[in-house]
């Protein structure tokens, strides 16, 4: 099997697997067990989870467990804590759950208003518990997750955070001027929802199975995020085995699309949904 084409998670941050696993949806489907199974025999590297992610820790930790190799693995986890002792705590219940001794990367979860970005960044605030984490060895490099594109930006131009995980798609390419900082500041880039979120994944599934034969595919999604050589790391969610496969053979086929075929895409996506 090819290996999948690895980049840097930032200036100073580790090489990674461009194609990741989103497990928050895992712990819902019979297949969530395999499928992170399915990721980490394909080589992924970047799992995404949460403390909110309601058992997500835990069935990777099961996963690793049960002998699943753990080469390389960048596990990322995430906060919703805002102050400093909780950011700590969470990372400490991580741990425990995920059963490791360090994880890759942890995030604060969701910074999307000026006021959680005050808490979490001020004094007393999440971030510094976080940094103390990362001093204590718990976690090799801190970041932060947004929907807010004037957080991202105070979050990437701001020189605190190793990576930032941010929405873009050819549904949602709004974010690319941050991910263009991101590369000038060397601050590395996660990609949630590279296929537009779980309800148009469905959908296009659906219109695909009715005889729908254009541009509009998850393997050309990839494409469109992956074309972006400012994004670190994609990271589609996936419960079954299937697409997680599916995900790992258009990694390793991928072409960049050019400009005229981004477009494209961009505005397929915005007329079928
Ligand atoms: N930090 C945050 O605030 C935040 C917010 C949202 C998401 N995230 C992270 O980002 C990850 C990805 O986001 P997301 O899951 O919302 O959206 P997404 O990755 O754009 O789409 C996920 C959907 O695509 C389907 N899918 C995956 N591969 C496929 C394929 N090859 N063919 C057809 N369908 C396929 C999945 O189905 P199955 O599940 O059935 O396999 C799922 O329904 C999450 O898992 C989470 O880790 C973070």
């Amino acid at each position: 099997m090819d290996a999948l084409g690895r980049r840097g998670l930032g200036r100073g941050g580790p090489r990674v697997a461009e194609l990741g696993l989103g497990a928050m949806d895992a712990p819902t489907s019979p297949e969530g067990l395999a499928a992170i199974r399915a990721a980490i025999a394909e080589g992924v590297e970047v799992i995404d989870t949460a403390r909110e992610y309601a058992g997500s820790e835990a069935l990777i930790g099961r996963a690793l467990r049960e002998g699943a190799p753990a080469h390389g693995l960048q596990l990322v986890s995430k906060t919703f804590s805002r102050t400093v002792h909780g950011a700590q705590y969470d990372v400490d219940r991580s741990l425990r759950t995920l059963g490791v001794e360090r994880v890759g990367l942890y995030l604060l979860h969701d910074v999307s208003t000026p006021e959680a970005w005050e808490a979490a960044t001020g004094a007393g605030g999440a971030l510094e518990g976080l940094r103390a984490a990362r001093e204590r060895g718990l976690v090799g490099h801190v970041g932060l997750s947004s929907h807010s594109m004037e957080v991202l930006e105070r979050a990437i131009a701001g020189g605190r955070f190793d990576a930032v995980m941010l929405e873009y798609s050819a549904f949602f390419p709004a974010t690319a001027p941050l991910i263009d900082l991101a590369r000038d500041r060397g601050v590395g880039v996660i990609v949630m929802r590279p296929l537009g979120g779980s309800g148009r994944a469905s959908a296009m599934r659906g219109r695909i199975a009715a005889g729908y034969d254009g541009p509009l595919t998850p393997a050309n999604l990839l494409r469109y995020v992956w074309s972006n050589a400012g994004v670190s790391v994609a990271i589609p969610g996936a419960s079954r085995p299937a697409h997680v496969r599916a995900n790992a053979a258009a990694a390793r086929a991928w072409t960049p699309l050019d400009a005229g075929e981004r477009r494209a895409l961009e505005a397929e996506a915005a007329r079928l949904y």
